[in-house]
C-alpha cells in the first residue's frame, strides 16, 4: 500500500477484535509518531501507550465520544504542553496522530481519535505531570469488521475539491 492509497482508503474504526497487537506492530505505530514533523522540530510530545484493559476502560470515560477506547487493543495518549499557551502544540499532536494512524492502516490495523474532554480525570488515571496536557488519544486494533480495511470509500464521504479549494484568493 502506498501513501496515496492509505490516505484514500483509511476510515475511522471504532470496533476492534479482542486480539492483541504484536510488539513489532506497536513499535512501528509509535515510531511513525516519533518521526512526524513538529513546529521548530521541538517534538514537544509524550506518548503513553496503553494496553491495560482497566486503564483503557477508565480512559474511555474521559470523553463524550471516547467509548471506543474501552475495546481497543492499544491506545496512544498524545500529551502536549499547554495548548492554550502555544497553538502549534495541537497541530503537532495532530501530525503525530495522522502518521501513526496511516502507519497502522498499512498494517491492517484500524484506529480512531478520542477527544478527551476531562483532561484532569485523565491525568489522575495516567499519572502524567502538571506541565503536560491531554486532549487527544487514539484507539488502535484489528477491525472487528475486517471488510472495512478494503471497502471502497463511500460516495459523498468527503466534500469535493471544488467546494473547499480557493485559488489565489477566496
Ligand atoms: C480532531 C478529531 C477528533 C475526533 N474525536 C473523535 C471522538 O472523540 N470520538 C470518535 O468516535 N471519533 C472521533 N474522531 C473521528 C472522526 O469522527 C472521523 O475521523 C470522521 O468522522 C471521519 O470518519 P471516516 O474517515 O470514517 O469517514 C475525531 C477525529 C478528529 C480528526
Amino acid at each position: 500500500m502506498n501513501v496515496s492509497e492509505a490516505i484514500r482508503t483509511k476510515r475511522a474504526i471504532r470496533k476492534f477484535q479482542d486480539k492483541p497487537l504484536p510488539d513489532e506492530v506497536i513499535h512501528i505505530i509509535l515510531n511513525a509518531g516519533r518521526r512526524s514533523q513538529s513546529s521548530k522540530n521541538e517534538q514537544a510530545w509524550h506518548f503513553i501507550a496503553i494496553r491495560d484493559k482497566a486503564i483503557l476502560e477508565a480512559l474511555s470515560k474521559c470523553g463524550t465520544y471516547a467509548g471506543h477506547l474501552a475495546g481497543a487493543a492499544l491506545a496512544v495518549a498524545i500529551l502536549t504542553p499547554d495548548p492554550t499557551a502555544k497553538f502549534q502544540t495541537l497541530f503537532d499532536a495532530g501530525q503525530a496522530a495522522a502518521f501513526m494512524q496511516l502507519a497502522a492502516w498499512e498494517l491492517g490495523v484500524g484506529s480512531v481519535p478520542a477527544s478527551i474532554y476531562e483532561g484532569e480525570k485523565a491525568r489522575e488515571i495516567l499519572g502524567f505531570p502538571p506541565e503536560w496536557h491531554l486532549r487527544m488519544a487514539l484507539s488502535f486494533g484489528y477491525p472487528l469488521e475486517e471488510e472495512k480495511l478494503s471497502a471502497t470509500p463511500k460516495k459523498g464521504g468527503r466534500r469535493s475539491l471544488e467546494e473547499i479549494v480557493h485559488w489565489d484568493t477566496w
